[in-house]
């Protein structure tokens, strides 16, 4: 080495240390000790070697945080130890049994030593260290198999790309959350709507979708960040002790742990440390939806070991839903796919738990009678996780003189045709039918749907304006679309109007099930559907069939036979099912019930829970139907088997209680094949 590169090596070096710990002590520290300035004139001077002795320039060097080539594709990663989830405890009294059941099972009353951590709401990554360099990250998706995301998470600047400290192990592979700052998820927002495009629903979202970007350079403009709570393997060093140790040794490798990690004895102390984390949650600068307890000695977290896939040691409790005062500035009345008239309350927008909330569900008109609620009225708001907000209750003491009775209306929002209120009925529905446009487009949206004839790239926006252009005026015209006409519509091109004719092409060659499901007669589902095409096994067949002979099918009480007889008896319907048969859809002959019984699972009632990996529940549910199983919603002493996917909460301590056989995925698969 020529003396003018080894010093510049020399130099590089250094600056590489000093540039790495200011990162440290800024990010990861949230205590800097240069200003902006100085940091800038190192790193360009570093740049500036780096560009003068390209042999000298290395992976882990600051200035290699953002690659600038983007991804074709993100490349599986297979975890070697699984990626777990957690059960969840909703109260604070379950804690209590979470730590009795632990008791028990180590055969030892005193009180147990938890380690409790804020639970990020973020997205699980895994982060692995080779010689104390980061050589691969990893999205958790579905436990054993994630994503390679080291692109975007190297522009994460707390994640560090050299460890530091005496102590660093050959191989460490470091889990934790990243997550996107309640601040930089407002400036993300602010510039989205500048740019005129999509605002995220929540952090959580737009972490999700940052990491998901196949250009780093996407990833490095958003201020993501990451807290490490668990290293799933480590091979060169001792591992510590206790899961508090854990924290420690990860933090002595300049990796970011959350500093709100406490160490307490007994189920008390964990509640305490939740009730008080509950109201520290708004002040913090992240969002969390709940505490995640963990037993603190690792050697009883393996002597405690794991229910299918949750640790028997840990436990997330989850904050109760959010609520916000608001007030109700009108009601929107939508329509649904069978012509439900659903009212929707508009409201003053308000936060819920950092989420802006301005429309909320008011169910049916029966709601708004039995909650008394007015126009102007204040009301409260709740969330619960993803799912949509509604209106709880009314402040009726806070009334204001300008409240307003919410006038049913007269007409279909959409159609204008007249409703019908029929006394006792709490739905009131719009009787046009498919000659309403609202109707129509959910009609459409249902038939493309994953579970019925599952048209990819036919996304809701898609619809609404074929049916707005007038160029689909019933299902079976989607067949007829030609690629230029779908290549004129908004945020089409060439190439999706191709990808949408290729994937109605595809759909052709469908099941009697999914046919049957995607027509949308009320109310069949999809097991109705499955029970109709297993029984009957053609489609003239259910036509023809009377509503007694609908009837014999199990789960088809008098009801649902008067809505499948009515339904292949109005000549439109019958149309349009011509028009899809001519159209080319069509399916091979059904597997006919009584060959179901030879399953192992026939007759048997089975309860899905938590979310499986191996198939989505709806095919798993089909799976089951088809071999002549029964598939309930609830947990009882009827149920044969409990499958429990990841995350599976009540379900599973209701199973385990009554002593139902708890199986997973796998063994479940067993049962089927
Ligand atoms: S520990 C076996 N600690 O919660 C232990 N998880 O419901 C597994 N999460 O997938 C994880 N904050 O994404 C742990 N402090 C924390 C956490 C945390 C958030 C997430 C994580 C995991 C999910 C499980």
């Amino acid at each position: 080495m020529s003396a003018e590169l080894s010093a510049a090596a020399e130099e590089a070096d250094s600056l590489r240390k000093t540039l790495n710990d200011h990162s440290y002590r800024y990010y990861v520290s949230d205590a800097p000790s240069i200003p902006d300035s100085e940091y800038d004139r190192l790193f360009c001077r570093l740049q500036e070697i780096e560009k003068n002795f390209p042999s000298l320039l290395v992976q882990e060097s600051p200035t290699q945080r953002v690659g600038d080539i983007p991804l074709s594709h993100f490349e599986e990663v297979k975890h070697e130890v699984p990626m777990l989830s957690l059960g969840n405890a909703f109260d604070l009294e379950e804690l209590g049994e979470f730590e009795k059941s632990i008791q028990k099972q180590l055969g030892d009353e005193s009180p147990v030593s938890f380690t409790c951590e804020p639970k990020l709401d973020g997205l699980a990554v895994s982060l692995l260290y080779e010689n104390g360099k980061l050589v691969r990250a990893a999205t958790r998706g579905d436990g054993h198999t994630g994503e390679n995301i080291t692109s975007n998470v190297r522009t994460i600047f707390s994640v560090p790309l050299q460890l530091m400290g005496d102590n660093i192990p050959q191989k460490l592979e470091v889990r934790g959350e990243v997550i996107l700052p309640l601040k930089g998820f407002a400036q993300l927002n602010q510039k989205q709507e500048e740019k005129g495009v999509k605002v995220f629903a929540n952090p959580r979202n737009a972490a999700a979708g940052s990491l998901r970007q196949l250009d780093p350079r996407i990833a490095a403009e958003r201020p993501l960040d990451i807290y490490c709570y668990a290293i799933g393997w480590m091979e060169g060093e001792p591992l510590p002790l206790t899961h508090g140790e854990v924290l420690a040794y990860l933090k002595s490798l300049g990796l970011k742990v959350n500093p709100e990690a406490a160490q307490v004895k007994g189920a008390d102390a964990v509640a305490e440390y939740c009730r008080n984390m509950a109201e520290k949650r708004a002040k913090l600068a992240y969002e969390i939806d709940g505490v995640v307890v963990k037993v603190d000695s690792l050697a009883l977290q393996e002597e405690l070991g794991f229910v299918t896939r949750a640790p028997r040691w840990a436990i997330a409790y989850k904050f109760p839903a959010e609520e916000a005062l608001t007030q109700l500035l009108g009601v929107d009345f939508q329509v649904g796919r069978t012509g439900a008239i659903t009212p929707v309350a508009r409201l003053k927008p308000v936060s819920v738990g950092g989420v802006t909330v301005s429309n909320a569900t008011l169910h049916n008109l029966d709601e708004i009678k039995r909650l008394d609620v007015r126009i102007n009225d204040f009301v409260v708001v709740c969330r619960a996780g993803d799912v949509i907000p509604k209106v709880q209750r009314v402040m009726m003491e806070q009334r204001p003189d300008n409240a307003e009775q919410i006038r049913h209306p007269e007409h279909c929002p959409v159609c204008k045709s007249e409703l019908e209120y029929i006394e006792g009925e709490v739905i009131v529905r719009c009787d046009a039918g498919l000659a309403c446009q609202a109707q129509l487009k959910e009609a459409i949206k249902h038939f493309v749907s994953r579970r019925a004839l599952d048209i990819e790239g036919m996304g809701s926006k898609l619809v609404d304006q074929l049916v707005d252009e007038g160029l689909v005026t019933n299902v079976a015209e989607l067949y007829q679309l030609q690629v230029e006409q779908l290549a004129k519509l908004e945020r089409m091109g060439p190439k999706s109007a191709q990808n949408v004719k290729d994937a109605l092409d595809k759909s052709k060659q469908s099941t009697l099930q999914r046919f049957l499901y995607g027509l949308g007669i009320r109310e069949v589902g999809d097991a109705t559907a499955l029970s109709l095409a297993r029984n009957f096994a053609s489609l003239e067949k259910i036509q023809a069939a009377d509503e007694e002979q609908l009837m014999a099918v199990e789960d088809i009480g008098p009801i649902v036979a008067q809505h499948i007889h009515h339904f292949f008896q109005q000549e439109e319907n019958l149309k349009v099912i011509h028009a899809l048969l001519d159209a080319g859809l069509q399916w091979e002959a059904v597997a006919v019930a009584e060959q179901a019984s030879e399953s192992q699972v026939a007759g048997k009632t089975f309860v899905l829970t938590g979310t499986l990996s191996r198939f989505t529940r709806q095919e798993a549910k089909a799976k089951l139907q088809e071999q002549g199983a029964k598939v309930s919603g609830s947990v009882s002493k009827k149920t044969d088997y409990l499958v429990a996917g990841e995350e599976a909460g009540s379900k599973l301590s209701k199973a385990q209680a009554l002593g139902v056989i708890v199986i997973d995925e796998q063994q479940l698969e067993g049962l089927l094949a």
